[in-house]
């Protein structure tokens, strides 16, 4: 186990204890532990959060982005435009409705989808634009819902990775038909166990997901629609109403930890470019903190001998996974490079500054090394 961990799930809990447990014996005493009380409470509490009308919650992130394209009708034939350097699961949320995925590149100060490159990978097939958040920094939604209006084209949001994060003061979220977010244990959100959720302030949208997470049911044994089971217990959802409370704060202190990264980074000599970049007018969430540098593997290496983690996100492209292979796809720079040179850094609200310190030491160490 490394000493210092990439994210602390543990000293979360520790703060969260009463809390916590009070959540769950709560449930347990309710006897009713599937989309209940606390899923609906939830539900009201993160759409006001995102500053939408509605939220569904569903069985996990990639659930949401299937429902969510599925309830705004993609489906074979139909091309959707993402970026080729995010999580698999957006991809494959894309071809679990029938749909092709079509992979651009990405702007490289953000690591997220460059408007001028999806405007180049546009057809007559084209329905849906599925931007994604990545490590928490919003994409370019102005350009990217300006392209959608004018085009006539879907817009869903990967959110899984940027619950909290703003453009122009706007949440993220809040500017497609849809949001789709995880609450994947380590995310800025995490239940305790798999758990996501649909966000859209479209009353139909939310219907069609509400009905396809229940077997396309309303009502018992009626079913409208072929849908799946991917329905949100209350376990989970009384959970994250305790942990909900804190997102703010923890938020803030995401911030100025990686405030402190980058000043302290800055000061071992790593060029501006190779750390992350807030674009004018957003708010990050840094649900990761990612520097690049063509020494990766020499950093890895001293961070693992000093005990301390770090994670590749993502050490390959989308389109160059082996699932996609066989799949014709042009070539993307500026994910290739990120895919061989980031690196993202233990980041976690609990964490103490002198914590950062001995990581950059570290990394300075590495760099500086003939
Ligand atoms: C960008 C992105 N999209 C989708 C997902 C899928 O979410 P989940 O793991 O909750 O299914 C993740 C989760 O890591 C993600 O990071």
């Amino acid at each position: 186990m490394p000493t210092i961990p990439l994210v602390d799930l543990q000293a979360q809990y520790r703060s969260l204890k009463p809390a916590v447990d009070a959540a769950i014996r709560r449930v347990l005493a309710s006897g009713q532990f599937i989309l209940g009380p606390e899923v609906e409470a939830l539900e009201r509490e993160v759409a006001a959060f995102c500053g939408t009308c509605y939220a569904v919650a569903v069985a996990s992130g990639t659930d949401a982005l299937i429902l969510a394209l599925r309830a705004a009708g993609i489906s074979s034939g139909d091309e959707v435009i993402t970026s080729g350097f995010t999580f698999f699961a957006t991809a494959e949320a894309i071809l679990a409705v029938g749909a092709t995925p079509v992979f651009a590149d990405i702007d490289a100060a953000t690591y997220t989808l460059d408007p001028q490159d999806v405007r180049r990978r546009l057809t007559r097939r084209t329905r849906a634009l599925l931007p994604v958040h990545l490590y928490g920094h919003p994409c370019d939604m102005r350009a990217l819902g300006a392209l959608a209006r004018a085009r006539g084209l879907v817009l869903v949001e990967d959110c899984a990775q940027a619950l909290g994060a703003a453009q122009g003061g706007r949440p993220v979220g809040s500017f497609g038909a849809a949001g789709c977010l995880s609450f994947y244990p380590s995310k800025n959100l995490g239940a305790y166990g798999d758990a996501g959720m649909v966000v859209t302030s479209d009353a139909r949208l939310a219907e069609q997901v509400r009905l396809l997470r229940a077997h396309g049911s309303h009502a018992r044994y009626r079913h409208l629609a072929v849908g799946t089971n991917s329905r949100l217990d209350e376990l989970q959802a009384a959970i994250l109403r305790v942990k909900l409370h804190h997102l703010r704060g923890w938020n803030a202190a995401r911030r100025r930890h990686a405030a402190a990264y980058t000043s302290l980074l800055q000061r071992t000599g790593l060029p501006r470019h190779a750390l992350p970049q807030e674009r004018p007018g957003t708010r990050h969430a840094y649900a990761l903190y990612t520097i690049r540098t063509p020494r990766r593997d020499r950093v890895q290496r001293a961070l693992a001998a000093a005990g301390i983690a770090c994670q590749v996100a993502y050490p390959s492209t989308v389109p160059a996974q082996p699932a996609l292979r066989r799949r014709r796809h042009e070539r993307l720079p500026a994910a290739e490079a990120a895919a061989r040179q980031v690196l993202s850094l233990p980041l976690y609200p609990e964490m103490a500054r002198g914590t950062i310190t001995r990581v950059v030491a570290t990394v300075q160490r590495a760099l500086s090394a003939r």
